[in-house]
């Protein structure tokens, strides 16, 4: 797969001293969709903002697909759609005004302005509000506005700077499944704090952490990087104290925590390897003649993983 961004060794300090991107290296594959993950303050922004052309780096290379943000800024500009995080709309234009203006702006033929108006409209679900200004829609309403100038000059990378802030559920899954739409036929690089979107939506992910990529991985290795030991969820109708000292006592065991549910004892049994211990954990519990109500392999969710990275000794 050919490279659409590679970051070097990137930079960037602000006036006032603050270093908000330190000694940043990291590549995305054309066609790759990936998660932008970090801690509020991490950076992320930054570094969209400089891939994006819009902020100039202190130190270091960005490139996107073969040329330089900084030499060839407008060029760069024509292959990339980008939502910022706080989305500079003209209040006082109609939406399609808008959308028309800003295909304008980012250079390609006219010829083809029409169909990426409307294209963009009504991928993001504009269509009845076209003629509306933007100053009069709600807020989730102009974050599609947002979107679909992102869209309108049909680039070929999209970086969207948390697409789904401010917006309802309903409107959240519409963005998530557009998103979806659009990672078949381009390169994404989406930021965002609801882990499940980037879960749903993304193949890999870089996480973030006080101006430094600290995890660069695809999703189904993550949990294997930042979690060692498997762990079940089993119920059984008997006493928690009894319980906990019988799952103690297992093979493998590094800890158990059990709690009362009227006459049922909830516990979580975590082991020092990977395996699968459910058989043993069913023997034990078919010997000791209990009522067994749940077993379940408990999955690491991404939450886990990134509260792992980001807080303690990882990103320090
Ligand atoms: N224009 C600016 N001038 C000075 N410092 C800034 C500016 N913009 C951002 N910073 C600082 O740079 C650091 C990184 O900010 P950035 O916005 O890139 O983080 P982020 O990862 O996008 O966070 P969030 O999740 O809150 O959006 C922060 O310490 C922030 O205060
Ligand atoms: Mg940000």
């Amino acid at each position: 797969m050919p490279t659409m961004i590679e970051v070097q060794h990137l930079t960037k300090k602000y006036p006032g001293s603050v270093v908000a991107v330190e000694d940043v290296s990291f590549s995305v594959a054309s066609g790759e969709v990936v998660g932008f993950l970090g801690p509020n303050g991490a950076g992320k922004s930054t570094t969209m903002r400089i891939l994006a052309g819009y902020l100039s780096p202190t130190g270091g290379e960005v490139k996107v697909n073969g040329l330089d943000v900084v030499r060839n800024g407008l060029e760069v500009r024509k292959r990339l759609g980008y939502l910022p995080e706080t989305c500079p709309l003209y209040t006082d234009m109609r939406v399609s005004e808008y959308l028309r203006y800003r295909f304008d702006l980012k250079g390609p033929s006219r010829r083809h302005r029409r169909a990426g108006v409307e294209r963009a409209m009504e991928r993001c679900g504009l269509a009845d509000v076209q003629n509306r200004l933007i100053g009069q829609l709600s807020k989730g309403f102009r974050q599609r506005v947002g979107i679909a100038d992102a869209l309108v000059h049909n680039p070929d990378l999209l970086i969207l700077d948390e697409p789904t802030i401010g917006l309802d559920p309903n409107q959240i899954v519409q963005i998530r499944n557009l998103i979806r739409e659009l990672a078949v036929s381009h390169t994404i690089l989406i930021s965002s704090h609801i882990l499940s979107e980037i879960e749903a939506t993304c193949s890999r992910v870089i996480v973030m952490h006080k101006g430094k990529v600290l995890e660069s991985s695809p999703l189904n290795e993550l949990s294997h990087r930042w979690f060692s030991g498997s762990q079940l969820r089993v119920e059984v109708k008997a006493d928690a104290p009894e319980v906990e000292e019988t799952f103690r006592s297992l093979d493998d065991v590094k800890s158990v925590t059990v709690h009362q549910e009227d006459e049922w004892a909830c516990a979580e049994l975590t082991f020092v390897t990977d395996a699968d211990y459910r058989e043993e954990v069913f023997l034990c519990v078919q010997g000791r003649g209990w009522i067994l109500r749940e077993l379940m392999a408990k999955r690491h969710s991404l939450e886990e993983a990134f509260v792992n990275m980001t807080t303690g000794d990882a990103g320090s």
